[in-house]
């Protein structure tokens, strides 16, 4: 069995019930927005994040959840495939999930004004049902996305990023959302308790390792469904850069630096920048780095009692760094 279907196995019942809620949550009067959200819901993700809402919950509360539990999957999913949908536009990026993003088919404008719509939809499935607690949480990881995504174009203008920017980058662009996921999974059945802070933890340490997963697919040639090689174009600096960066001559630093600012776009100049990092070990080092911040997720795993919820939380755990898109 494909490991992502065994993960699945404790929530199967539970994601089912999800994805019928999820496509009702995005459903719009205007027939344009229809179309866009259907196309959306008929190339899905990975569904991650929606897993964690659930094995969480579970997992803390004896294979518990309820309806806030189903709200605030809709929410976070909803809210994730808003951010993706912003940001194809600011990363001009024009290839989603194995199919063309929804800037390339209809344009910036529509993918901004989708992007708010399904935002608006997701917080207000919370207010709607007074889930204020959920809210809260919410609310923090879609601030801070913003603020993530923001420096990081900051640094992309300055080229000067380090080691500890890149991290603040990345836990607020991609690890407050899962943090979330798992933080509301146990507010949403067990309000107040020790586990909605443990698990925000939890949540942040896989985060991390999720996105210099991602990072490093970018200097890959395999087909995940998004474009590869776009970071350096993009003049995102990434873990293996910087590494790479720290790691060199000041001959070599000017090189690197001068081809990120003023050659980016050219793709032999990008493909010999990528060759560089290569050799300087800065995959290796970020493969390190990713498989650190997995132990420690690991660590607080151990502290809840054996369950078929906690050994598919292993499992994703272990998903998120062996992933293949
Ligand atoms: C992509 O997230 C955005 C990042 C934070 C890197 P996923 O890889 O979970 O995207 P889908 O939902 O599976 O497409
Ligand atoms: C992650 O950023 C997306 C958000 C957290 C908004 P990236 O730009 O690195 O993600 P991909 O690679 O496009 O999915
Ligand atoms: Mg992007
Ligand atoms: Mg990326």
């Amino acid at each position: 069995m494909k490991v992502i279907s065994q993960i699945k196995l404790p929530v199967e019942k539970e994601m089912e019930l999800f994805e019928r809620k999820f496509l009702e949550a995005m459903s719009s009067k205007v027939a344009l927005l229809n179309r866009i959200t259907h196309y959306i819901v008929n190339r899905k993700g990975k569904q991650m994040r929606p897993m964690f809402v659930f094995l969480v919950a579970k997992m803390v509360s004896e294979g518990n959840v309820n309806e806030r539990t189903y709200r605030g999957a809709s929410v976070i999913e909803l809210i994730h495939t808003a951010t993706l949908v912003h940001d194809d536009v600011v990363d001009d990026s024009n290839r989603r999930r194995g199919f063309f993003s929804i800037n390339a088919l209809w344009k910036n404008k529509i993918a901004v004004l989708v992007g708010d719509y399904l935002l608006s939809k997701g917080l207000l499935l919370s207010i709607d049902n007074n889930d204020f607690d959920l809210l809260k949480i919410i609310s923090v990881a879609v601030r801070e996305m913003s603020e993530g995504e923001l420096l990081q174009i900051e640094k992309a203008r300055r080229l000067d990023i380090t080691e500890e920017v890149y991290y603040d980058i990345i836990r607020q662009k991609t690890a407050t959302l899962i943090a979330a996921c798992c933080s509301l999974g146990a507010a949403s059945v067990k309000p107040d308790s020790d586990a909605v802070e443990k698990m925000r933890k939890f949540g942040e340490l896989i985060g991390m390792a999720f996105q210099i997963k991602d990072d490093l697919f970018d200097y890959g040639d395999e087909k995940i469904g998004k474009p590869t090689g776009i970071d350096i174009k993009e003049q995102k600096m990434t873990l293996p850069l910087i590494y790479a960066l720290n790691n060199s001559t000041k001959k070599e630093k000017d090189w690197v630096i001068n081809s990120v600012k003023n050659h980016n776009k050219n793709k032999k100049r990008v493909n010999e920048v990528i060759q560089f990092v290569k050799d300087k070990g800065g995959l290796d080092y970020s493969v390190k780095r990713m498989e650190e911040f997995q132990q420690e997720a690991l660590v607080i795993l151990e502290e809840y009692p054996a369950s078929a919820y906690r050994d598919s939380l292993e499992l994703m755990v272990n998903y998120v760094i062996e992933r293949k898109k």
